[in-house]
C-alpha cells in the first residue's frame, strides 16, 4: 500500500465539504473589501524566494522544495504567495492601471518542508491578500480587519490580534546595531543559528525558541524604542484606524516574524483556545514596502496577510464551531420495472439540466434499500416510479420532511420541483 507523503494529506469528502464552505465564505469577504483573486504557479523560479522571502530566513535555508527541471533551471515549490504575486504585479506591470493600490487575493497549496505536527504541514492552503501601491496606514488596518473578519465571521471567538512595528529602514537599521551590541558578549551562549544570525540578521534572534529562555533575551532592546519620528507616526496611526474600528489588539514589541521582507506593521493572529494545540498562530502578515523594487519594479509600498486554512479548522474544531453545511440532496428517483427504470433516466437528465440535484440508484438495490440510501443522502423528495405510474404519466412525489405524498404528472414534474426546491409553494 501506498500513503501519502508525510506532511501532506487527503481531504475526503466529509473534509472538502468544510473547505468549500470557508473558501466561499472567504472569496465573499475578499469581494465585500473589493480584492481580486490572482493565481500564480505552484513552482517559480528558486531565486524568486532566495531574493523575496530572504537568504537568511528558515524558509530559504532549510524548507524549500527546490528541484532541478530537466532543463537544469533550479525550481521551487512555492512556500509562500507574497514573492510570486509581487512577481506578477512587476511583470504584468499592474502598476500602472488607473486603479491603485492594486488589491488582490489568492488561495492555494504551499510548500514548507517543515517538521509536520498538528497544525504544521508540508503542504497546506494559504488564503492571502496583498495590497500593493498604497502607504496609507488605514490599509493595514484593512488588511488586518479582513483578516479578523474572516475568522470571526465563521463564528470564532477566542481571538486575538498581536500588532508590532519594524519600523522603516532607518529605524530597523539602528535597532540592528543595538541588537548586535547586546548579543555580541553572549555570542558563545547562543544557539548555532543564532550565532549566525547575529551578524546576518540579528532581529531573528529574538524569534528563536532554542534560546527564548536566554537572559540577554529579556533584555534585548525593542524595535519599537527605535523607531524614527516616521515609523512611530505611521504606527500610532495605524493603532489609531483600529481603534476607531473597535479592534482589539496586543502590541507585542518581540513580534518579528519569520519573513525578511517586512518592515512597519506585522501582526498575527492567535488563537486563544483551549485545546487548539501548541501552534496558536492562525496567520500573519505585515507591510513590505521595498519588496516590489528588490524584484524589479518601481518602488511601491505593500502589505497582507495570511492564513492556512488547517489552522483554521482547528480553530473551529477547538471552539466546538460546527460549520452550517448544508449536505442535503434535493431529489432521489426511485424506480421499480424496466420500463420505469428508463424513463427515470430521462427524468434525472431533465431534472439535472434544471438545476436540481438529483441522484439515482445505480446498484440493482430493492425498493425499500433504495428509500434508504434517500434518507441517507438527506434527500428532500423522492419521486417514486414505478410501471403503473408510467401507465398514467405520473409520478409519486413523497416529500421526506412531512412525510406527505402526491401524484404529480410527469410533464409537470420539472416546474413543480424547481417551485418546491427553491422554497416556493405548489
Ligand atoms: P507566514 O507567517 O509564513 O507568512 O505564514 C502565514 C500563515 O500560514 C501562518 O500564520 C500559518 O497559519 C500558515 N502556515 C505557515 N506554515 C504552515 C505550515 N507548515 N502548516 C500549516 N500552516 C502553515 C507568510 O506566508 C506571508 N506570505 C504572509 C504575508 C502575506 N505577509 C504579507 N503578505
Amino acid at each position: 500500500m501506498i500513503n501519502v507523503p508525510r506532511g501532506t494529506q487527503d481531504l475526503l469528502p466529509e473534509e472538502t465539504e468544510k473547505w468549500q464552505y470557508v473558501e466561499e465564505k472567504f472569496k465573499a469577504l475578499c469581494r465585500t473589501y473589493n480584492y481580486q483573486e490572482i493565481r500564480t504557479p505552484i513552482f517559480e523560479h528558486t531565486e524568486l524566494f532566495q531574493r523575496g522571502v530572504g537568504d537568511t530566513t528558515d524558509i530559504v535555508q532549510k524548507e524549500m522544495y527546490t528541484f532541478n527541471d530537466r532543463g537544469d533551471r533550479s525550481l521551487t515549490l512555492r512556500p509562500e504567495g507574497t514573492a510570486s504575486v509581487v512577481r506578477a504585479f512587476v511583470q504584468h506591470k499592474l502598476f500602472g492601471n488607473p486603479t491603485q493600490p492594486t488589491k488582490l487575493f489568492y488561495i492555494g497549496p504551499m510548500f514548507r518542508y517543515e517538521r509536520p505536527q498538528q497544525g504544521r504541514m508540508r503542504q497546506f492552503v494559504q488564503f492571502g491578500v496583498e495590497a500593493l501601491g498604497s502607504a496609507d496606514p488605514a490599509i493595514d488596518a484593512e488588511v488586518m480587519a479582513l483578516a479578523m473578519n474572516i475568522y470571526e465571521g465563521l463564528g470564532l471567538k477566542s481571538l486575538k490580534l498581536v500588532l508590532n512595528s519594524l519600523g522603516d529602514n532607518e529605524s530597523r537599521t539602528n535597532h540592528r546595531d543595538a541588537l548586535m551590541k547586546h548579543f555580541e558578549p553572549h555570542k558563545e551562549e547562543l544557539c548555532n543559528d543564532c550565532q549566525v544570525r547575529l551578524d546576518k540578521n540579528p532581529l531573528r534572534i529574538l524569534d528563536c525558541k532554542k534560546d527564548k529562555d536566554h537572559e540577554a533575551m529579556k533584555t534585548a532592546p525593542s524595535i519599537l524604542e527605535y523607531l524614527n519620528d516616521y515609523s512611530q507616526n505611521y504606527f500610532e496611526q495605524v493603532k489609531d484606524y483600529l481603534d476607531q474600528m473597535g479592534i482589539e489588539y496586543v502590541i507585542d514589541k518581540n513580534l518579528v516574524r519569520g519573513l525578511d521582507y517586512y518592515n512597519h506593521t506585522a501582526f498575527e493572529i492567535m488563537s486563544n483556545a483551549s485545546g487548539f494545540g501548541a501552534i496558536t498562530t492562525l496567520s500573519g502578515g505585515g507591510r513590505y514596502n521595498g519588496l516590489v523594487e528588490d524584484l524589479g519594479g518601481p518602488e511601491t509600498p505593500g502589505i497582507g496577510f495570511a492564513l492556512s486554512v488547517e489552522r483554521l479548522l482547528m480553530a473551529l474544531d477547538a471552539e466546538g464551531v460546527a460549520l452550517p453545511l448544508d449536505n442535503s440532496l434535493d431529489c432521489y428517483v426511485i424506480a421499480m420495472g424496466d420500463n420505469a427504470e428508463k424513463k427515470a433516466v430521462e427524468l434525472v437528465y431533465t431534472l439535472r439540466k434544471a438545476g436540481i440535484q438529483v441522484d439515482k440508484d445505480y446498484q440493482g438495490k430493492k425498493f425499500k434499500a433504495q428509500f434508504k440510501t434517500a434518507d441517507r443522502l438527506n434527500a428532500k423528495y423522492v419521486l417514486i416510479l414505478g410501471e403503473e405510474e408510467l401507465a398514467n404519466n405520473v409520478v409519486n412525489v413523497k416529500d421526506m420532511a412531512t412525510g406527505e405524498q402526491k401524484q404529480i404528472r410527469i410533464a409537470d414534474i420539472e416546474t413543480t420541483l424547481e417551485k418546491l426546491v427553491t422554497g416556493g409553494t405548489n
